[in-house]
């Protein structure tokens, strides 16, 4: 059953009752540059338009190998950093999934509504399947299942997602719409967001493949904790054109890509940037983007700073908010289990 997602546009105005929103985030190493542009930033601006859900992933995390040790820390790292950059635990609700067992109850139920056919289609799941040939676990297959799972369970409305989510979530449209159809209305169907201004960064080495972490060139990324002389270092050595204009065009993937970056942290328009910069080398236009880069992130880094070495906050604020998600969670999972004809405690 092929179902294409639609998608909402950003609200301009406060709607009366706000939208549910769920979203989450791998604790899979450190996060670059391009989540939080791509990403980490729209979740900041969307808490106030949207009663938000956030959760760090880290029950889809494990479907590769993950050292135990390491795997706890960046889920650490990763909440911190995330209210770091302003997602505030007052307003919305931030826990690690691992923290809620219904995530986990409801997968295995709708699990039982997916085919096998349709998970196979998947083409992340072929693409790790490639990249990680040694471990193509079951869990590996089901990722996009606990995905639906995570989105129905609170009845969100919507889902802010990247171009590589985007099957995912037509997925967990499908199972909604496959449950509702045989239970009657159950779940909200999730439409994917768009938010307005989420910038799409590339690698800085190789500007037509898009920034990535596990890339093995090191100055092909910016990592969001890079002190800010590395940034600048790396910003200095990014690819540009043998051209020497600053200008947005056809071929010039990585000045387009470095006024992209350069736009999104300093909320110039492209024609402004080109007038900034006309007369002047990539090396001055090199510098003045790996300083914006850095004075934005300066910020971030300082109130992460303080945040990392208080666990007792970090523990006090995912818990509340696990509490508070495990209660909205309950009511989905119970009318489930009655539907399909499980008892419950
Ligand atoms: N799979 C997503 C990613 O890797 C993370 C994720 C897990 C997610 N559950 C989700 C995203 C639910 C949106 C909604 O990016």
């Amino acid at each position: 059953m092929e179902n294409t997602a639609k998608t909402t546009a950003a609200p301009e105005s406060k709607p009366e009752k706000k939208k549910k929103l769920f979203s989450a985030i791998q604790p899979s190493g450190e996060p670059t540059l391009g989540n939080y542009l791509g990403a980490i930033r729209n979740y900041v601006a969307l808490q106030d338009d949207f009663d938000c859900v956030f959760a760090t992933a880290n029950l889809h995390a494990i479907t590769v190998r993950q050292d135990p040790k390491i795997l706890m820390q960046n889920t650490h790292n990763l909440y911190a950093l995330i209210l770091a950059c302003g997602i505030d635990p007052k307003k919305c609700i931030f826990y690690h999934q691992s923290m809620v067992a219904a995530h986990t109850e409801l997968s295995w139920v709708l699990s039982t509504f997916t085919q096998f056919g349709e998970l196979s289609r998947m083409t992340q799941f072929k693409d790790k399947s490639k990249t990680h040939a040694d471990n193509i676990n079951a869990g590996l297959f089901t990722y996009p299942v606990l995905m639906a799972a995570d989105i129905l369970l609170y009845q969100a409305d919507v889902v802010p997602v990247g171009a590589d989510q985007k099957q995912h979530l037509e997925i967990a449209r499908d199972i909604a719409e496959r449950f509702n159809g045989n239970f009657g209305k159950t779940f909200v169907v999730p439409d994917a967001y768009i938010p307005k201004n989420c910038a799409r960064v590339m690698s800085l080495t190789e500007p037509n493949k898009k920034m990535s972490k596990s890339s093995d060139n090191k100055k092909s990324f910016i990592l969001m904790t890079d002190e800010p002389s590395v940034i600048v270092k790396k910003f200095r050595s990014a690819v540009t054109d043998s051209e020497a204009r600053v200008y947005y065009g056809e071929g010039k993937d990585g000045i387009n890509n470095l006024m992209d970056i350069y736009s999104a942290c300093t909320g110039l328009n492209f024609e402004q940037i080109e007038a900034e910069f006309e007369g002047k080398g990539y090396g001055d236009f090199k510098n003045a983007v790996g300083e914006a880069v850095a004075s934005l992130l300066e910020p971030i880094h300082k109130r992460y700073k303080e945040l990392i070495s208080d666990k007792a906050y970090l523990e006090q604020c995912s818990r509340e908010s696990a509490e508070k998600a495990a209660y909205i969670a309950k009511r989905t999972i119970d009318k489930v289990y009655k539907k399909v004809g499980l008892p419950r405690m």
